[in-house]
């Protein structure tokens, strides 16, 4: 695909160059600066979870420019991890991405975190004053290239929480917590966890089995209470307003451990929790690799890290069933929600959708990836496109070229469009899916 020379992202110049798969559409989210409108559910989400961990250091201005060395090597992912390629991840050169998760400032903030400059904005709650390079959270703006529905959209958020302590503090200090709280399973959350630390999650060689199993259970014991607290306040919520009985919701929210992996922790899990009758997933977190508090020049400590993104809790716990009504500026989506509340989002009137098919056959080079195909409807249609589905592939029997179709879906959440509209939308992204893709129109 044609790119320009350089792009501007946030006021600043980048060159170009083979590895440039930024849209415009995507540079335009860069600005949006979501978790900064105090009444958005995305802020009054990370809101309550700064308000969770009072003793933190909280971040929500990182740049989400970082290099390749941020968002991959120093978390130890290997040159050939998938997370890496071009299809994935949105390049504005070949060093040079909008970050695809928050652990992408793990080392940067554990190394340098006492630097205060406009970038670096740690924030203590209460006059607690916080340790910044020792505990933080980070939430940020995240971008990866994915499918377009209902649940995916190419920029979401996502709250990073690492939590480190010198070895004596783990050794003195957490073991007392844990003789103190006595054993995990008695929180309000019934658990179920079954993982074990082991071959296929093994402890670091740089750690006891001992430090591995205090840092888990206190990492699990943090993000246990947590979930259960934001859950009930949202479950309150519903009672206050009478979307539920005076006594009527869930009480009890089970958690359940999984084995996980992660290039930067280990041993690793995913968190779930039922709500409203159904598992949802939670976050990835685990014992922090220690190569990166080392390489932050900090060999002495050790920690825990967890990641989860924001905008599935905050669908689930504002009703909010479409995940683009979060970039809306439609004053009937702002409007419902203030800040430090939970409420059930009131859906105003759906446009009727309107869908196109469009076959073709592949490039003879078989240089074809979907993600491109979702750009490139992103950039000529913007949010009027609800989702993109591939319905159809076959290869000729004669020729073998793999003929493809797909569905597209335009729906727009805030006005009428004309039957016009969409035509020469389609149109457009017609003729540049030859132009920009070399497919062949069937
Ligand atoms: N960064 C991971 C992701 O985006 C989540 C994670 C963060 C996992 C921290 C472990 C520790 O999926």
């Amino acid at each position: 695909m044609p790119v320009p020379e350089t792009l501007s992202v946030l006021g600043v110049t980048h060159a170009t160059d083979g590895w440039t798969n930024t849209t415009q559409a995507i540079l335009d989210k860069t600005g949006r600066r979501l978790l900064h409108q105090p009444s958005h559910p995305l802020a009054i989400l990370k809101d309550l979870i700064f308000d969770e961990f009072p003793d933190f250091a909280h971040y929500d201005s990182l740049d989400p420019v970082v290099s390749a060395y941020q968002n991959f090597d120093s978390l130890g992912f290997a040159q050939d991890h998938p997370g890496r390629s071009k299809t994935d991840t949105y390049y504005i050169n070949r060093d040079t991405l909008l970050r695809t998760h928050t652990s992408a400032h793990q080392l940067q903030l554990l190394a340098a975190g006492k630097e205060r400059n406009g970038e670096l904005l740690g924030r203590a709650k209460n006059g607690v004053a916080a340790p910044e390079n020792e505990r933080f959270l980070v939430a940020a703006d995240v971008y990866r290239r994915d499918e377009i529905d209902a649940s995916h959209y190419p920029a979401f958020h996502q709250m990073e929480g690492v939590c480190t302590f010198s070895r004596n503090e783990v050794r003195d200090q957490l073991c007392k917590t844990r003789d103190a709280e006595g054993p995990i399973a008695s929180s309000a959350a019934r658990l179920l966890d079954t993982t074990e630390i082991g071959a296929s999650n093994p402890v670091q060689p740089e750690h006891s089995a001992e430090e591995a199993a205090v840092l888990a259970e206190h990492m699990k014991r943090t993000m246990n209470r947590m979930v259960v607290r934001i859950l009930t306040k949202a479950v309150e919520a519903q009672r206050s307003s009478g979307a539920l009985p005076a006594e009527g919701g869930q009480a009890e929210f089970p958690v359940r451990w999984i084995d996980a992996q992660f290039p930067f922790t280990s041993p690793s899990w995913e968190m779930e929790v039922l709500f409203q009758g159904e598992w949802l997933e939670i976050c990835g977190c685990g014992v922090m690799k220690q190569t990166i508090l080392n390489d932050a020049g900090t060999p002495g400590r050790i920690g825990w890290a967890f990641g989860f993104g924001l905008e599935r809790l905050a669908m689930l716990l504002f009703g909010i069933s479409d995940i683009r009504l979060f970039w809306s500026s439609d004053p009937r989506f702002a409007q419902q929600f203030s800040p430090g509340q939970i409420n059930a989002f009131r859906p105003f009137s759906r446009y009727p959708s309107c869908t196109k098919d469009v076959s073709f056959w592949l490039p003879a080079s078989g240089d074809f990836h979907e993600n491109d195909l979702m750009d490139l409807v992103r950039e000529v249609a913007g949010d009027l496109v609800e989702s993109v589905r591939r319905i159809d592939s076959f290869a000729h029997p004669k020729t073998g070229k793999i003929s493809q179709c797909f569905r597209i879906t335009y729906c727009s959440m805030d006005r009428n469009v004309t039957n016009g509209e969409i035509n020469a939308i389609q149109e457009r992204v017609r003729s540049d899916m030859v132009g920009r893709l070399g497919v062949s129109l069937r």
